[in-house]
């Protein structure tokens, strides 16, 4: 059990990427999202000075104050919340130290990756602990907050920490790959709120919901197609199954000139597969490339435009 008076409890998760499935999602389809490791976000609680309260200390906002005064809409304050009355205990005296390098506003997660470590760190204070599931589920409350009506696919990959098969209000599946795949994440320094185009495509299907009803079907069977990819370590099927899901998220128009110079550039420069990921017109193009190729196609991303590239990798190891 956790010794809240010598020791900080602490948490850290991953930022995510959806690598196949997004926007269906929403529609009851399922997605496929992989963790990233190479970013996260860190929570520390520890003890307070007694009769305050719980003060946090936003350390990459340079903010400090008290759960108390925090404004109705603001995110930290609402996790801690959400964790005090499930946990259905009193606001303990503590100082909440949050920190990430997941590149906010991008699709990477880290609403849910911050709002993740607030709650496995808050819930180890108090001595209580939970499962990735509650976890995942506390999470999506303040996914709400921020986005309206979130599939819930992002507060579930970062709580599990794991590729995962998603479909909406079902059980999670981990995923357990079956080689090792190589990502290049592109950001196109544009920022598109994910609520505007999750809006916008809802528009679109409620004026043409067969046309639209049958494009989700074909990024259903891309995903179905997807995980079998994965699980089977084939990086050249998945790379097709990508620029496959590109086609249809550009026919239901969620795509733009950045991002298509960015596929446009990866796949010229040899990698086996591109797609925007996320809510699109902005954000990330995730790439597959093979391991030698990755120099390569990072040189042809940022001569495409991309104003920063991560890596990520998923390997059968990390998964076993
Ligand atoms: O922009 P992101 O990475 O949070 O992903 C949004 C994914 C959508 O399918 C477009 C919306 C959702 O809630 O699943």
């Amino acid at each position: 059990m956790h010794d809240r008076m010598t020791s900080p409890a602490r948490a850290h998760a991953p930022g995510k990427i959806i690598l196949l499935g997004e926007h269906a999602v929403v529609y009851g389809r399922p997605a496929i999202a992989a963790p990233v490791t190479h970013v996260r976000a860190t929570a520390t609680v520890m003890p307070g000075r007694p009769n305050v309260g719980v003060v946090i200390n936003a350390e990459d906002l340079g903010r400090r104050y008290l759960l108390d005064a925090a404004p109705k809409n603001d995110a930290l304050a609402h996790t801690i919340n959400t964790v005090l009355s499930y946990l259905d205990v009193e606001q303990p005296d503590a100082q909440i130290t949050v920190a990430s390098t997941i590149p906010i506003a991008s699709g990477l997660g880290s609403g849910a990756a911050v709002a993740t470590v607030i709650v496995r760190a808050l819930a180890a204070h108090l001595d209580h602990s939970l499962t990735d599931a509650e976890v995942s589920q506390l999470v999506y409350e303040t996914e709400k907050l921020l986005h309206g009506s979130p599939s819930g696919i992002d507060n579930t990959v970062v709580a599990y920490a794991r590729p995962i098969w998603f479909v909406k209000r079902e059980d999670p599946a981990p995923i357990t790959v079956g080689g090792e795949f190589t990502f290049l994440i592109a950001n196109t320094g544009i920022s598109s709120p994910t609520k505007i185009t999750v809006g916008d495509v809802r528009d679109y299907w409620k004026a043409a919901p067969d046309r639209y009803e049958s494009l989700f079907d074909q990024i259903g069977d891309i995903v179905i197609d997807g995980r079998q990819a994965l699980e089977q370590g084939d990086v050249e099927m998945l790379g097709d199954l990508m620029v496959a899901n590109q086609d249809v998220l550009r026919d239901i128009d969620v795509s733009s000139k950045e991002i298509e110079q960015l596929v446009r550039a990866a796949l010229d420069a040899g990698a086996y597969g591109a797609k925007l990921s996320g809510g699109g017109r902005g954000g990330n193009v995730v790439v597959l490339a093979a391991q030698e190729r990755l120099p390569i196609v990072e040189t042809a991303l940022y001569r495409a435009g991309a104003v920063n590239v991560l890596r990520s990798t998923l390997s059968p190891i990390e998964h076993t």
